[in-house]
């Protein structure tokens, strides 16, 4: 069965606020075809970035594929509002939810007509969660603790990206934290084929040669 193609997707929390509109050019010059939006409130992690208001002027800025990361206690409250945004992906994290409500929550998000994502903290194995799988269009593994850019990858989570995609050959798997391009290799090697990168994508002076680089590459 093959496995998913590779992307690249560029996490605008590294980006210059200032300057949005030419960082969004900026990706899309590069060869980006999808986009990393991370929203924080404060209370699931210990950051607050920003929430639909932005992603709406993000979203008349770009046709890229907006790929927003919901890192809140409450995400089947917000989900309407950041799709009514233009979020064409929206990925709830595990823990804020609950075993018992996630079933529910995967049905909320999907009614917005988004696509729908499941994240998980270092820290959580995915297998409990593996029965609903089939309901989702993307996992996505932290490999550093939810809330901030540019910290080190976490090493511990490749074992989860390897069984998840042993027991799921398609599924688009996406890892989030400390990717760069020495990171990438381990987890191509572990079966991920979705790379947020954030401080390492803006840091690199050959931004086309990031994404060219990683997805060329096979896993
Ligand atoms: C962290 C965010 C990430 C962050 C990654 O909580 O979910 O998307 O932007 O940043 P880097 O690539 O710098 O680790
Ligand atoms: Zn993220």
């Amino acid at each position: 069965m093959p496995t998913p193609p590779i992307h690249v997707l560029p996490s605008l929390l590294s980006a210059d606020f200032g300057h949005l509109a030419d960082d969004l050019k900026m990706c899309e010059d590069a060869g980006a075809t999808l986009l990393h939006l991370d929203v924080m409130d404060g209370h699931f992690v210990p950051n607050i970035s920003f929430g639909p208001f932005i992603v709406d002027h993000i979203r008349k800025h770009t046709n890229l594929h907006l790929d927003v990361h919901l890192m809140i206690s409450d995400p089947v409250r917000y989900a309407p509002a950041f799709r009514a945004a233009g979020a064409d992906a929206i990925t709830i994290h595990v823990e804020a939810v609950g075993p018992r409500a996630i079933a529910d929550a995967i049905k909320a998000v999907r009614a917005t007509g988004a696509e729908v994502g499941l994240a998980f903290n270092p820290d959580t194995d995915p297998e409990l969660w593996f029965p609903h799988f089939s309901a989702v269009d993307l996992v996505m593994f932290m490999t550093v603790y939810p809330g901030f850019g540019g910290q080190s990858f976490i090493p511990q989570v490749r074992a989860f990206i390897q069984k998840t995609r042993a027991a799921f050959p398609e599924l688009d798997i996406q890892v989030d934290g400390g990717i760069n391009r020495e990171t990438i290799s381990d987890v191509l090697a572990d079966g991920a084929n979705r790379l947020v990168a954030g401080s390492a994508f803006f840091g690199d002076a050959d931004k086309a040669g990031f994404i060219q680089d990683a997805e060329q590459r096979s896993n």
